[in-house]
């Protein structure tokens, strides 16, 4: 926690604490914490005060904090009275990668959640397999790319983490060009795009034969509708098989995109992305379009890196993505190489 959040911080537990008495549900702030988009407190209420009764005192609660809204929920830390981070702040990629080294295998470093734990992804788990993102422009899409790919090379060594990087701008991968994770710079003109899917297939199949999965190639591709686009049906398909059978083979696509439409990207292509990681859209229905589901509220987040995890349940968990520029990772993989 930052010192200068602390005056802020005791005065809105001081508010807390003197509304609940006045109202006669007398409690006290034990603790809490201040995550990148959320302040949550800890809440012991007195014995006999009931959950209910500080519920119904939410809307008192918020005008007296001088907060917009305030959830109140129970959880193992007791209750929780969480509201929005009156100073929304960056998460730092690299104090952040080291703080959940070593990572497992296959695993992927994608933000920090508003509890304050690093949230990653497993990518040989079934539930996460290949990974969709989506979001409206400066939503914050390729710099997640490029903090899953940071952390799938600074994270792994060479031997265990193979890296496709695809991207028509050239701009997202490019501070990992030298890296030995990358068999080859990353590509931007779309033949040769169209010739690494092949490839790619043709090194699935191979594996498929022995039944071989290691070690992980992680195929990752930005702005994903150009090159359904320029490639058209044979890249459609490749696509598609790579997503139905790839995870098998130790294949996995990372692919971004402003709207993962109906019009640009086959229904059984968006059905076979187990996870999809949704920063912020114009509209609710872009938010349904993006997410796959209704509810999700994403046409509500707040753009650069505050994104909603979806997978297959209802549960959809969101999170900060921590950053890290094209500078600082060329600077951090250039060390590694040395
Ligand atoms: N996680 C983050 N933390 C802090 N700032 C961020 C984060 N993600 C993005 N930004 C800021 O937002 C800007 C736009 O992000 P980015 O280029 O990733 O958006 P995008 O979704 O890829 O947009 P487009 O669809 O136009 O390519 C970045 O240059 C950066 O300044
Ligand atoms: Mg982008």
């Amino acid at each position: 926690m930052s010192r200068s959040m602390r005056p802020y911080l005791e005065y809105q537990a001081d508010r807390v604490e003197a509304v609940l008495a006045a109202h006669r549900a007398p409690g006290r702030i034990t603790g809490g914490t201040v995550g990148p988009r959320l302040i949550r407190f800890f809440l012991n209420p007195a014995p006999h005060i009931r959950l209910a009764a500080i519920k119904r005192l939410s809307e008192d609660l918020a005008l007296a904090m001088r907060v917009p809204t305030l959830r109140i929920d129970r959880d193992t830390e007791g209750v929780v009275l969480e509201f929005a981070n009156p100073n929304p702040r960056p998460v730092d990629f690299l104090p952040l990668l080291e703080r959940v080294m070593p990572l497992p295998p296959a695993t992927a470093l994608l933000g920090l959640g508003d509890n304050n734990a690093p949230i990653m992804a497993r990518l040989s788990s079934p539930e996460v397999a290949h990974i969709l993102i989506a979001g409206t422009t400066g939503s914050g899409k390729s710099a997640l790319l490029r903090t899953i790919a940071a952390s799938l090379v600074l994270g792994h060594p060479p031997q265990a983490m193979r890296l496709l990087c695809l991207d028509p701008k050239g701009r997202t991968f490019a501070a990992l060009a030298a890296m030995p994770h990358l068999s080859r710079p990353p590509v931007s003109a779309p033949e040769e795009s169209a010739e690494v899917l092949r490839s790619l297939v043709r090194t699935m199949e191979a594996r498929d034969r022995c039944n071989e999965h290691a070690p992980p190639i992680v195929l990752l591709i930005d702005e994903l509708a150009d090159l359904v686009m320029t490639g058209g049906q044979p890249v459609t398909e490749e696509l598609t098989r790579l997503l139905q059978r790839g995870r098998e083979a130790g294949i996995h696509v990372i692919a971004a995109t402003q709207r993962p439409s109906a019009a640009i990207l086959s229904g059984l292509m968006r059905a076979n992305f187990p996870l999809r990681l949704v920063g912020r859209v114009v509209s609710s229905q872009d938010a349904q379009m993006a997410a796959g589901r209704g509810g999700t509220h994403a046409h509500l987040l707040e753009g650069r890196g505050d994104f909603l995890a979806i997978s297959g349940g209802d549960a959809t968990l969101r999170f900060q993505v921590a950053y890290i520029d094209a500078e600082e990772l060329r600077r951090s993989s250039a060390k590694l190489t040395l």
